[in-house]
């Protein structure tokens, strides 16, 4: 297979910047600045599962939306993490996982009908960030709490707006939005005893645990930050990758069963999540390293996903390898809770474009727009030909 690594990367200026000063030789080392890299696959895992190494790497709480990101379980460590993920986790049951699984595969199936009506009427150009990936991944977040889709439009703003925060002005805006919204949701629930999703759900096991009301709003506001825009831009950035070289599309339009192998795949060529960052809280060994305590480290994910040792002719798109111990949702502890039904949104998106657009294409007249973050990058827009 061909070796593609410059492939997307370059099109991400800041990531393929930040890349470009580092010196792969070494697995774990520390910068000019004082802060510590991790860049080793099996560095990594030994971090990330070491319990003494903390996730609480945040500054103290001042605005609206530090107080409600202080209570977030992904910044928090042992019991306290354990208590509010349990909240979390103990509702994706198998059996939810199933009836979400349904839901995704429908609502992707109308979306791709909706967007096959309106190629045929408006032309074959459609943006495809707009007409699947941000649709079908907010209806599955708010399917899985139980908000209806068209206040998940607003869910979906409003965490589009916390992501990008393009003015203070309007990120606090949208950080009070979205607390309220998840209050008057949580009184709601309360007044009437009823209700579907996840929310009531939650609210018994917070009673049951000991989780206060500040604590079960700002879980909920962490599953949709943390679930709706990763799925959405890594479905945009897995597109663009097998349309970019279409005989990948084509090979996966002819053999369906290459499906989830090759988004696991993309996911480790194309990490969404660069970095994770730690704080040691005692001197920690990392392979033949000795990282001093209280100091930050950054788990570069993308460079570990990459790590010759791990994986044979790592730049090279191989949706055949036999195994795929990719880091592309973490490990430890704090292996995202969401990394199953991200999986089977991703999936279903690309399984119905292959078979309701099997001829699909980019549209390369269009310039590709990146939002400019590095971290949870994205396409703004994904143009693409429907015939
Ligand atoms: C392509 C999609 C996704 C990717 C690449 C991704 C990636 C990640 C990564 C790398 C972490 C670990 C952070 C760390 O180690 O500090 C994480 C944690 C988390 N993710 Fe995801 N995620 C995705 C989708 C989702 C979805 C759909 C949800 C929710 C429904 C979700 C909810 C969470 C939560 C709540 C955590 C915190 C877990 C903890 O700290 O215990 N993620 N994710």
């Amino acid at each position: 297979m061909a070796t593609d690594c410059v492939e997307l990367d370059p099109q991400d200026e800041v990531a393929a910047r930040f890349y470009s000063k580092i010196d792969r030789s070494k697995a774990v080392q520390r910068t000019g600045e004082g802060l510590w890299l991790v860049l080793g696959h099996p560095e990594a895992v030994q971090l990330l599962r070491n319990r003494t190494v903390s996730s609480v790497t945040r500054k103290p709480a001042l605005g609206i939306w530090d107080q409600v990101s202080s209570r977030f379980f992904m910044f928090k460590d042992t019991q306290q993490h354990l208590k509010l993920r349990r909240m979390v986790s103990d509702c994706f049951t198998p059996a939810r996982l199933n009836e979400l699984k349904a839901i995704v595969h429908q609502t992707t199936s109308d979306h791709l009908d909706q967007l096959s009506e309106l190629t045929s009427v408006e032309g074959r150009q459609v943006d495809i960030m707009k007409t699947v990936a941000y649709p079908v991944t907010a209806d599955a977040i708010c399917r899985l709490l139980g908000v209806s889709p068209v206040e998940g439009t607003f869910l979906g703003q409003w965490a589009v707006s916390l992501s990008k925060h393009t003015s203070d002005e309007q990120f606090n805006r949208s950080a009070e939005q979205i607390l309220a919204f998840f209050q008057d949701q949580l009184s709601a629930y309360r007044n009437i005893s009823n209700g579907s999703g996840l929310l009531p759900i939650m609210a018994e096991r917070a009673l049951a645990a000991g989780i206060d009301d500040d604590e079960l709003l700002a879980t909920c506001i962490l599953l949709v930050v943390a679930g709706f825009e990763t799925s959405a831009n890594f479905f945009g950035n897995m597109l663009l990758s097998l349309l970019w070289r279409r005989e990948r599309f084509e090979h996966l339009v002819a053999d369906e069963a290459l499906i989830g192998p090759a988004v696991e795949e993309l996911l480790r060529l194309h990490t969404p999540a660069h970095v994770v960052m730690r704080r040691t809280t005692e001197p920690t060994v990392v392979g033949d390293t000795v990282i001093p305590a209280d100091v930050q480290v950054a788990v570069l994910l993308g460079l570990c996903n990459r790590d010759p040792r791990i994986f044979d002719d790592p730049d090279a798109y191989r949706p055949d390898r036999s195994s795929n111990p990719h880091l592309s949702f973490s490990q430890g502890s704090h292996y995202c809770v969401g990394a199953s039904l991200a999986r089977v949104e991703l999936e279903a998106m690309l399984r119905a474009v292959l078979t309701h657009l099997p001829m699909l294409s980019l549209h390369t007249e269009q310039p590709l727009r990146w939002s400019g973050r590095f971290l949870g990058r994205g396409l703004d827009q994904l143009q693409v030909l429907a015939s």
